[in-house]
């Protein structure tokens, strides 16, 4: 069907005239339930500020403040060629790096393999079989015919993993709907080398990463005013710089106070235990049917995984109910299967130009076999502006948190992932957000959420380099064999 309404900016109005009561009454439900008032935002952030200092501490709180070896921010000089793996929630990629003499430039080449649905669930073999056959696949088609010496390997893992050293990592749990056996708290890396060696892949890991710190890393490569690198994305999480003085769970380490060290925070797992979020019966659902109920409170009411979740869980508890008259007599089969709406979907609603939301009408029909009216239609624009919204304002609180923490005044902030690039309004709704938590009244706002640079690509191959530099410099601290590691340096320039 062709929208027959005038093409409007994405601000329409909508009309509630003809909207009938029972209709009327849950839009204004589901405003009171998901909207998030700026007193609650502030409220959040401070409670947020508490919980980012307590996962810093020895006896730790529910966001895990992991420590990532990672310390010190590129100054646009490293050079070399490094690889990068990005094993993500939904694509692998790998990558090859060249960073040139020029500062801040960098040259890439990369392949991107889709990470198989039932891997997932599957289990750990299976799991680092099919990575390594990935990076197989990539050196033998860019290295065809070519001696290689080992070439060093910054390996983005974006899930929660504990870190005495950068080239290892234990996973704390898996995220983003993963539930892959045998992994959880043990050292991802062994199982991960064993299946390169047995297939005889030339690779030294040199970093085990995570997407934000990579992101957090990249981005200050280009803009020395990045503080914080975040990914709203499948999952969500942040990373800034912490100086190791002010990381009592590193005390015993006698590390000099004043080193910088990167904190992966992941957040996701902010108030576990439910003091402050604004939760509804809707997020209380997607908690206990995931795979890991009790887990990752914050990232379940923002990230692009879930928002699609959330929506189908409000128009089928809608459509069961008596007293609410919406998609009548029609077969929800389609509606009816867990997570079959994606974070995309509630984009194309919330971009529908159309003043009769005929795009929105097309949507439900062609996707869900739904036939909807006029007034369902203005329900459903309305509910996925709510929950798109939510999320935004909810993720700034987060940024504001780790700014109030650090006493950051004014700062760029490099952000990543599909939700934060994809979805309409997510960036304007945050940076309100932000204006709202603190007060602005100015005319530019001090601290901005910016587009990142490749994070989990060129933000591995920096901090690879900047921890073989490091070695060099014999600056071992978090580096488990030094000189192994300075083995893998000889392959590639670092630094001048
Ligand atoms: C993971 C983080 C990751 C984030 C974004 C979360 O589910 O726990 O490690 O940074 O997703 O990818």
């Amino acid at each position: 069907m062709v929208g027959l309404g005038p093409r409007k900016p994405p601000s329409r109005k909508g009309s509630m005239a003809d909207v009938p009561k029972d209709l009327l009454d849950q839009i204004k439900r589901l405003e009171e339930l998901f909207t998030v008032p700026k007193e609650k935002l502030k409220e959040i952030t401070d409670h947020f500020v508490n919980e980012l200092a307590k996962g810093l501490t020895v006896e730790g709180g529910s966001i895990p403040m992991n420590p990532t070896w990672c310390m010190g921010f590129p100054d646009g000089y490293e050079t070399g060629t490094f690889l990068a793996l990005d094993m993500g929630g939904t694509n692998l990629r790998v990558c090859e790096i060249n960073l040139p003499e020029e500062k801040g430039e960098f040259d890439i080449i990369q392949s991107k393999y889709r990470m198989p649905e039932e891997l997932k669930t599957g289990n750990a073999e299976e799991l680092w079989d099919y990575v390594a056959d990935c990076l197989q696949q990539f050196i033998e088609y860019h290295h065809e015919g070519e001696e290689l010496d080992e070439l060093p390997l910054g390996f983005t893992f974006s899930y929660p993993a504990t870190q005495d050293y950068i080239d290892h990592g234990v996973l704390q749990r898996w995220t983003k709907g993963f539930d892959i056996e045998g992994v959880e708290g043990k050292d991802v890396v062994p199982p991960f080398e064993a299946a390169l060696k047995e297939r005889g892949v030339p690779i030294k890991l040199t970093a085990l990463v995570n997407d934000t710190t990579g992101t957090l890393i990249a981005s200050a490569y280009t803009d020395t005013d990045m503080k914080i690198g975040c990914i709203f994305g499948t999952g969500c999480n942040a990373a800034y710089m912490e100086d190791c003085g002010s990381i009592p769970k590193l005390a015993h380490l006698n590390l000099n106070p004043k080193l910088p060290m990167a904190i992966n925070c992941e957040w996701g797992a902010f108030d576990n235990e439910h003091k402050v979020l604004p939760r509804t019966p809707y997020d209380i659902i997607i908690d206990k049917e995931s795979p890991r109920p009790g887990q990752q409170a914050f990232e379940k009411m923002i990230a692009g995984l879930y928002l699609g979740e959330i929506f189908r869980l409000v128009l089928v508890d809608l459509h069961g109910n008596q007293d609410v008259k919406i998609f009548e007599g029609q077969d929800l089969g389609k509606l009816k299967k867990a997570y079959s709406l994606d974070a995309s979907f509630l984009s194309s609603i919330e971009e529908d130009p159309f003043e009769n939301l005929s795009e929105t009408q097309d949507l439900f029909q062609n996707k869900l076999g739904i036939t909807t009216t006029k007034p369902e239609l203005e329900l459903i624009a309305h509910l996925t502006k709510l929950i798109g919204t939510r999320a935004a304002r909810l993720s700034a609180c987060g940024v504001a948190a780790i700014c109030k923490k650090k006493n950051i005044t004014s700062c760029h902030v490099g952000a990543d992932g599909s939700v934060f690039n994809k979805y309409p309004h997510f960036k304007a709704r945050g940076a309100q957000a932000l204006r709202e938590i603190f007060d602005w009244t100015t005319r530019k706002d001090p601290i901005e959420i910016l587009p990142a640079e490749d994070g989990s690509g060129v933000g591995a191959a920096l901090i690879s380099a900047l921890t073989l530099k490091r070695c060099k410099e014999g600056q071992t601290a978090g580096i488990r064999d030094p000189e192994a590691m300075l083995a893998a340096a000889k392959t590639t320039t670092v630094h001048k």
